[in-house]
């Protein structure tokens, strides 16, 4: 086949592949329990979808705006007014997307030339490499520390920094890690990216609501900074739809119009019924997330426990998000070979910390959005082939 050279560039998200190798697995009529996807097991809250059932039948069936209806984009600025104060979101700077993920795309799009370098945490969700790499830009990686809290080293930030660096990626909480920017940490962001001007930041906080303590901050609500950044969040988290594909994106009002051109180019505009799902998400009872968010601590708090107890395992408590990162280096096996193991010799399906990154050498990424059942099962089946293991741990 004649693909454009491009193609070669573009990388993926390994989850999906070891989905796939566990559903083969479970055809073959293995059980194995499903730690590997990220997303929430909970079903989306009725009054959301009573709205799009509603809109639905009043003929929100048709072609809205590309950056969306302008209720919808209301509802986002007065959302994140509400959520990131001082943010100063108007409705003209929001664009609604097919979920969180177009806002990297079409910032990546809308941003890097060939040659650009962008600086990406690592280990960190893939797709900001692949489309960086997809446009002919180059991914610099800031190494992602445990010691740190699963933070970097602002210092290493100063040093990545060149004459061609076009954007910044943060991503807080973080996948996969479950890490959260402190306060301190975002403010010395802030104070570097001050002498930089010519930078731009797609701070991805599709995670913002699962948070566990203190209050999540977004870097464009410090001065100077909301003319600069990307704001990417959307509905597939906080409320449990990653099937209805609704995020948007909160642009530098000279960008919003450009960000709006490639959506009309590319879906015209996310579906109307969803926009009004949307309205009724962000303004309606918010009880269902803070339910969601009781039950995932406990969740959290489980898996943390467990793992623990596995030999050779040191797992840290993540701040956000719903995923844990433990270190496995005493265990003596490399990551990737060790999520196999567990996959095909204990039946859990969890991932390399490698498919988020280089970085991420040494450690496995395990989603807790499942059951407690399933969690604490799948503590016991690692457990039960922990022998393979546990006399090399010192
Ligand atoms: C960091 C991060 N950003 C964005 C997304 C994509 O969100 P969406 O499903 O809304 O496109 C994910 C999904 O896993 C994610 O982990």
């Amino acid at each position: 086949m004649n693909l454009a050279n491009r193609m070669n560039r573009l990388g993926t998200e390994t989850a999906f592949e070891v989905l796939a190798k566990a559903k083969k697995l479970e055809a073959e009529g293995k059980e194995i329990v499903h730690l590997e996807i990220g997303e929430p097991d909970f079903d989306t809250p009725k009054n959301i979808k009573k709205a799009a059932i509603e809109a639905i039948k009043n003929g929100y069936t048709h072609y809205t705006p590309s950056a969306g209806i302008p209720k919808a984009r209301e509802a986002v600025s007065e959302y994140l007014n509400k959520t990131r104060p001082g943010i100063n979101a108007r409705p003209e700077d929001v664009v609604i997307t097919v979920g969180g993920k177009p806002v990297m795309l079409y910032t990546i799009l809308a941003l890097v030339d060939e040659g650009d370098e962008v600086i990406c945490p690592n280990p960190t969700y893939p797709i900001y490499e692949s489309l960086v790499n997809f446009v002919g830009g180059k991914t610099v990686p800031i190494q992602i520390k445990e010691e740190k809290g699963f933070n970097f080293d602002v210092e290493d930030l100063e040093k990545l920094i060149t004459p061609k660096t076009k954007l910044i990626v943060i991503n807080s909480p973080a996948n996969p890690t479950g890490g959260v920017i402190p306060e301190k940490d975002m403010e010395k962001i802030v104070k570097i990216l001050e002498k930089h001007p010519q930078i731009y930041i797609l701070s991805d906080e599709i995670y913002s609501e699962i948070i566990y303590s203190g209050k999540h901050i977004s870097i464009a609500t410090y001065p100077g900074m909301r003319q600069r950044t990307i704001v990417l969040d959307g509905l597939s988290k906080t409320y449990a739809m990653t099937g209805w594909r609704l995020g948007y994106g909160l642009c530098p009002s000279d960008l919003a119009p450009y960000i709006t051109k490639l959506i009309t180019n590319s879906v015209s505009c996310a579906p109307a019924f969803g926009q009004m799902a949307l309205i009724e998400s962000l303004t309606g009872p918010q009880n269902s997330v803070k339910k969601m968010l009781r039950e995932f601590k406990k969740r959290r708090d489980a898996i943390v426990k467990g793992l623990n107890e596995i030999p050779g395992f040191s797992c840290q408590t993540p701040k956000g998000a719903f995923y844990v990162f433990p270190n496995i280096t005493k265990t003596g096996y490399k990551s990737q070979e060790l999520a196999d193991m567990i996959l095909y010799e204990a039946g859990v399906a969890c991932l390399s910390g490698t498919c988020f990154g280089a970085y991420g050498e040494g450690y496995l990424r395990f989603s807790y959005a499942n059951s407690l059942e399933n969690i604490n099962k799948a503590i016991e089946k690692i457990k039960s082939i922990s022998n393979k293991w546990a006399d090399k741990v010192k």
